[in-house]
């Protein structure tokens, strides 16, 4: 079996034209690893495989952070350090990184800044989430070019539970601990990153990762029964959660091209393989709502491995990014063989799970238009926690406003129905609508009740839901005109909360 079915196209002069083993870099060595099975997690190899028990297992889905490592690539010039979860991170995803674990830190008995500052502030107590705390410290005091402000470090701890401590002392560590600033890095990724296709296995189950994007579009053709994989924060949980024996893996991390980012001045267009920590400050300059949305976006370990493309493709109604792009007007571009369309992206969501993408086919990338003069925009997410944790409800609201007069709408949520939508009967009732005259509002705010009947899970009741997606587009109207309610009748009745 070879990966790229019109294997003329790579002559491959310096090797195999397929990889059969993956290489990372691991204590000071280069390693191979070349038989593994695809759904292996990074940290059952770690702490059965190797014997490296320092990352702990506490969730097992991304939650806790107990099992965070650093991932250290380099791309051209630039090395990233990536804090991410290796309880749902697949060891064939670090193929061309290096991987950095707890027991890598100290030097002899030479402790790491962040540890040292640990054990100056009583940062420990029972010590279970110790090392992932390290550890996405440790990519921190990597990265950050100045010491980083006490809310920049709470965001970076985002995803790291300490039920004992209290997180002053370890805010506390880590402002101590500095950064490593102009002081060359002990780690520095792979010398060599591999640029060819990887296939580790046989037909019955592999683990592949396409080299570029015709490698892709021949395999997964090939092999339309593969699951695609590219942060697996998702994907990882099919595993770890829903104990699915995945044998078939596409692995999108090293395809050129699907992590490219074009920001122009019209429109912004992020590869399906843009991880959301690159995309957070591209999508913060089209609006700060946006910046918050994702601030607010899983943590920093999710952020790091999870993409764009992961995010609209998994179809989950209850998805950050898709409300806040239909709001904008995104199209979505996918392939297929050599085949590739384009669509609104509201229009790739057809039903609860179920997307506009045929077998074989994947996603490429989003386009979001830029804003107008004319343009306001408003994204509001609510959720039980502020920080790491999925929406009970994700309004977003784009009006082109003339005289104070609405006259486009693009209003869409998430939580509210099966699929991520628009609310169409509100938005013909909000155009014509004017910021200045409040009871021009009551048309849109009660057209809500015709556009969506939402349920009641674990998140949310469906009254709830209900009023808040009423509330958040009443707070978007206020927020554009800059001035609170003054007709207080149309505030909502709160006795429909439950
Ligand atoms: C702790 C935690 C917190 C989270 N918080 C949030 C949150 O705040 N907001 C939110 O919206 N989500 C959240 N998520 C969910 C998840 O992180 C996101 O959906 C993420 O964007 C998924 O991207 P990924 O690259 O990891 O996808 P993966 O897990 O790799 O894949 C997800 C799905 O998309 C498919 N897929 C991936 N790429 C493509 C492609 N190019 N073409 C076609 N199909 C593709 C995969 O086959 C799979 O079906 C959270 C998850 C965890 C574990
Ligand atoms: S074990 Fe909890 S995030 Fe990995
Ligand atoms: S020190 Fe016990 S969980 Fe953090």
């Amino acid at each position: 079996m070879t990966l790229d079915v019109d294997t003329s196209r790579r002559p491959g002069p310096d090797g195999p034209i397929v990889r059969s083993a993956i290489r990372f870099r691991f204590r000071g060595r280069d390693v191979e690893v070349s038989a593994f099975a695809p759904r292996t997690t990074l940290l059952d190899w770690l702490r059965i495989e190797q014997g490296a028990v320092g990352a702990k297992e506490g969730c097992g889905e991304g939650d806790c952070g107990a099992c965070t490592v650093m991932l250290v690539r380099r791309n051209g010039g630039d090395v990233s350090y990536a804090p991410v979860n290796a309880c749902i991170l697949l060891l064939g995803q670090i193929d061309g990184a290096e991987l950095v674990t707890i027991e890598d830190l100290a030097t002899g008995d030479a402790l790491h800044p962040v540890q040292e500052a640990m054990v100056a502030t009583h940062g420990s107590q029972c010590g279970f989430c110790t090392p992932g705390i390290v550890m996405s410290l440790a990519a921190l005091h990597e990265t950050a070019p100045e010491p980083p402000a006490r809310a920049a470090i709470r965001d970076q701890l985002a995803g790291n539970l300490c039920r004992c401590t209290g997180y002053k002392p370890i805010v506390e560590a880590a402002v101590q601990a500095g950064v490593r600033g102009a002081q060359p890095s002990r780690w520095t990724g792979l010398a060599d990153a591999p640029r060819r296709d990887l296939l580790v296995g046989d037909d019955a189950q592999f683990f592949a990762a396409p080299a570029d994007m015709d490698s892709l579009a021949a395999f997964y053709l090939a092999h339309p029964d593969a699951t695609l994989l590219a942060g697996g924060t998702d994907v990882g949980l099919w595993i770890t959660k829903g104990l699915k024996d995945l044998r078939k893996i596409i692995w999108l991390g090293h395809v050129a091209g699907l992590a490219d980012i074009a920001d122009g001045a019209a429109s912004l267009r992020l590869g399906a393989g843009v991880d959301l920590a690159r995309a957070m400050p591209h999508l913060g300059a089209i609006h700060p709502d946006l910046g918050e949305v994702m601030r607010r976006f899983g943590s920093a370990q999710v952020r790091a491995s999870g993409t764009v493309g992961g995010n609209l493709a998994n179809g989950s109604p209850i998805g950050d990014l898709a409300p806040c792009l239909i709001a904008l007007g995104a199209t979505l571009e996918l392939r297929r063989g050599a085949q590739t369309r384009t669509l609104p992206l509201e229009d790739f969501f057809l039903d609860y799970r179920k997307q506009d993408r045929q077998a074989g086919e994947f996603v490429v990338a989003v386009t979001i238009p830029k804003l107008g003069a004319r343009d306001r925009f408003c994204a509001f997410k609510v959720s039980k926690r502020l920080d790491e944790d999925i929406s009970a409800v994700l309004a977003a609201f784009k009006f082109e406003v003339v005289d104070q007069r609405i006259g486009a709408a693009r209003m869409a949520y998430g939580g509210m129905a099966g699929v991520p939508a628009r609310a169409r009967s509100a938005e013909g009732f909000i155009i014509g609508a004017r910021l200045d005259d409040e009871k021009t509002w009551r048309g849109g705010l009660t057209a809500l009740g015709l556009d969506f009947t939402p349920l009641s899970d674990q998140r949310a009741s469906a009254a709830y839901r209900s009023l808040v997606a009423r509330n958040l587009l009443l707070k978007a109207l206020m927020e554009m005109r800059g001035a609170p309610l003054q007709d207080t009748r149309i505030a909502p009745p709160r006795e429909a909360v439950s």
